[in-house]
């Protein structure tokens, strides 16, 4: 979905915007996936009846979101080799994260992870912006066969990842360096205000929307 509007509180890659639809009580966030100007490109995936909605949108209609909200990456971390990985509807962010760090001059590695070849999208964007892209599938339909940690590369600076929970375990596990992991959580406000969102780290309680959604792995707690 592409929307043009007001995105001049937009200011770092790992954002997400919250989406108001008429008729749902909570609105749906959605990270950015890319951003020119004053147009803002999401993607998103349809598993419920707001996103259904969402989907049924047509050219001209308008839709009022907050925008800028949550933390969003850190790029100063990055080193000249950063890796990028991301799973599913965690795959969004990881292009606007990717078109920064190669606006900087960084080698970007970007692994995205889907369960079928049917499910994969922007394998063709990225590599656009000059990225090394490697596609894992689970059921081996395309790419790699296998999960996103069973195609990690030997040499990379830093970790930059979003998808699910599974995932974003597996890869803290497996990687070798420092990351900054972008969680999801089920989000009342958006904006920090009600704790509808809060989790448990290892500095304290943090607001998924507001003090996240990307925590660093070494605030991270894994609690099973
Ligand atoms: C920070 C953030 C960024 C996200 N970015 C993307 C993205 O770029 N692309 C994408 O496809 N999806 C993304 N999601 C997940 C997306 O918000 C949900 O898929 C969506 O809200 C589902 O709404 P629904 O009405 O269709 O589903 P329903 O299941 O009917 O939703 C019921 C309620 O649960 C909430 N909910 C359901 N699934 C999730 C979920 N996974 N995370 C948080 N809340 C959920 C809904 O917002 C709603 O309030 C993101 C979630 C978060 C927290
Ligand atoms: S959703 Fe309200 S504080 Fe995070």
């Amino acid at each position: 979905m592409v929307l043009e509007g007001d995105c001049s509180q937009i200011t770092s890659p790992g954002q997400f915007v919250n989406i108001h639809l008429p008729g749902f009580y909570l609105r749906r966030p959605i990270s950015v996936c890319d951003l020119e100007g004053d147009q803002l490109t999401l993607i998103y995936k349809t598993v419920g009846k707001g996103t259904a909605y969402m989907a049924e949108r047509k050219t001209g209609e308008t839709l009022l979101l907050l925008t800028g909200l949550g933390n969003g990456y850190d790029l100063s971390c990055a080193g000249s080799k950063p890796l990028l990985v991301g799973g599913g509807a965690g795959v969004p962010p990881m292009y606007f994260l990717a078109k920064r760090l190669c606006a900087e001059g960084k080698t970007v590695h970007v692994i995205m992870g889907f369960n079928r070849q049917d499910e994969i999208f922007f394998e063709e964007e990225f590599k656009k912006l000059g990225c090394r892209v490697t596609v894992t599938t689970v059921d081996g339909s395309y790419g790699k066969k296998g999960f996103v940690t069973d195609a990690l590369p030997e040499n990379y600076s830093y970790v930059y990842t979003c998808g699910p929970e599974p995932m974003l375990k597996a890869v803290y596990k497996a990687v070798q360096t420092e990351g900054q992991f972008s969680f999801e959580e089920r989000m009342g406000c958006g904006f920090g205000a009600c704790m509808g969102c809060s989790c448990r780290t290892l500095t304290g309680y943090k607001r998924i929307c507001k003090d996240g959604p990307v925590l660093r792995k070494e605030e991270i707690l894994w609690e099973d």
